[in-house]
């Protein structure tokens, strides 16, 4: 009997500071940065963000989102037997915060590894964690997106610095004898490395190059829009169901106008499209996992349903899953 993989559980985790588009354009402007709200919403449809406090890391973050999922999937931190983190902003260079993650959780022994692929990183993890529950070699399987996207913003810079936010989402993905995750399609074109990355690295006891994110949000804008309507065409067809099949498309939320633009391409109407960009802004890897989170906690996403996930990010990464919650 063919094996599958099933989302079982799904938790949260956003960091106590929250700030309005109205505080962020203070805080700014007390440098000498202009801005506004009506700019930000118009341009990306951010309201409000959350930052992580500077000793809290994305560890700690990954960590009240995963206890989230295990609790709504009944099971215990021992039960887990794959961690996966997505992140960009991991706790060190090295271990990964996949290992972090796991022993502050207690599920210590099972293998723990991160997987960057920046704001594709969730789509990323849940294909990797499937693929390993289908060929055996895991069971159950905690799949986690957390950041601290604050740490890497250049606040002098308002083309950026008004887009992220920090914040964490998990899944406990399952083997089951039923789909779960129909279908995924991945893909990366490192061409488009300059137009979104943050250059800086670790060497020689320093640290070389500039470490803050740098962004052509145009070039950025066009690629993304393309490829997402590429990746959600792949799914469906591997999975042999169409554009009317879908009951939500849960995207990475990094700008409003990009969600809206795929929901038309997809002919899906926006009441079909799981929204927080307003209140947590672009939080990467952690986005697509918040918002499926909030979605099944609101009641709006419910168990049978067909969900639609898609990321696309630095790289250039850009990917989709399609699956039966
Ligand atoms: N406040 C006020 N004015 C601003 C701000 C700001 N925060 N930022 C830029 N401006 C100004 C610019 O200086 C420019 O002024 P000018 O016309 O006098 O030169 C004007 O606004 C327009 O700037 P554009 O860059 O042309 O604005 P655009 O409409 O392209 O919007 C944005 C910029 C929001 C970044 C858009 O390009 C975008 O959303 N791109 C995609 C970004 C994205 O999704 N990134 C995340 C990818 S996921 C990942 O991997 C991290």
């Amino acid at each position: 009997m063919r094996r599958y993989s099933r989302i079982t559980g799904t938790g949260s985790y956003l960091p106590p500071r929250r700030l309005t588009n109205a505080d962020l354009v203070a805080e700014l402007g007390q440098r000498g940065i202009e801005t506004s709200d009506e700019w930000i919403v118009e341009r990306t449809g951010i309201r409000a963000r959350h930052f992580a406090a500077p000793d809290v890391a994305s560890s700690d973050l990954g960590l009240e989102a995963a206890r989230s999922a295990l609790q709504a999937a009944g099971l215990q931190p021992t039960d887990i037997d794959l961690i996966i983190v997505a992140t960009s902003t991991p706790d060190m260079v090295f271990p990964s915060t996949a290992c972090i993650l796991q022993n502050k959780l207690g599920a210590n022994g099972c293998p723990a590894f991160d997987v960057q692929a920046v704001c594709s990183g969730f789509v990323y993890a849940l294909t990797v964690a499937d693929a390993m529950i289908q060929s055996g070699a895991a069971s159950r399987a905690l799949v986690v997106g957390s950041e601290v996207f604050s740490r890497i913003l250049d606040f002098n810079d308002r083309t950026t610095c008004v887009l992220f936010g920090d914040g964490a989402g998990a899944v406990v993905l399952e083997a089951s004898e039923t789909p779960g995750v129909l279908s995924s399609d991945l893909h990366a074109d490192g061409k488009h490395v300059g137009i979104l990355c943050v250059p800086g690295n670790v060497s020689g006891g320093q640290v070389l190059g500039d470490p803050v994110l740098k962004m052509d949000g145009q070039a950025v804008f066009k690629l993304a829009v393309g490829v997402l309507e590429k990746a959600a065409h792949a799914v469906l067809a591997k999975a042999g169901l169409a554009e009317a099949d879908i009951d939500w498309l849960i995207p990475h939320q990094a700008n409003i106008r990009i969600m809206q633009s795929t929901a038309k391409k997809l002919k899906l109407p926006m009441d079909k499209v799981v929204v927080t960009v307003d209140q947590h802004g672009n939080t990467s890897a952690a986005s697509i996992p918040l918002a499926l989170d909030h979605g099944v906690r609101t009641g709006q996403v419910k168990k049978g349903q067909t969900l639609l996930l898609e990321g696309v990010g630095g790289g250039f990464t850009w990917g989709a899953v399609l699956l039966k919650l």
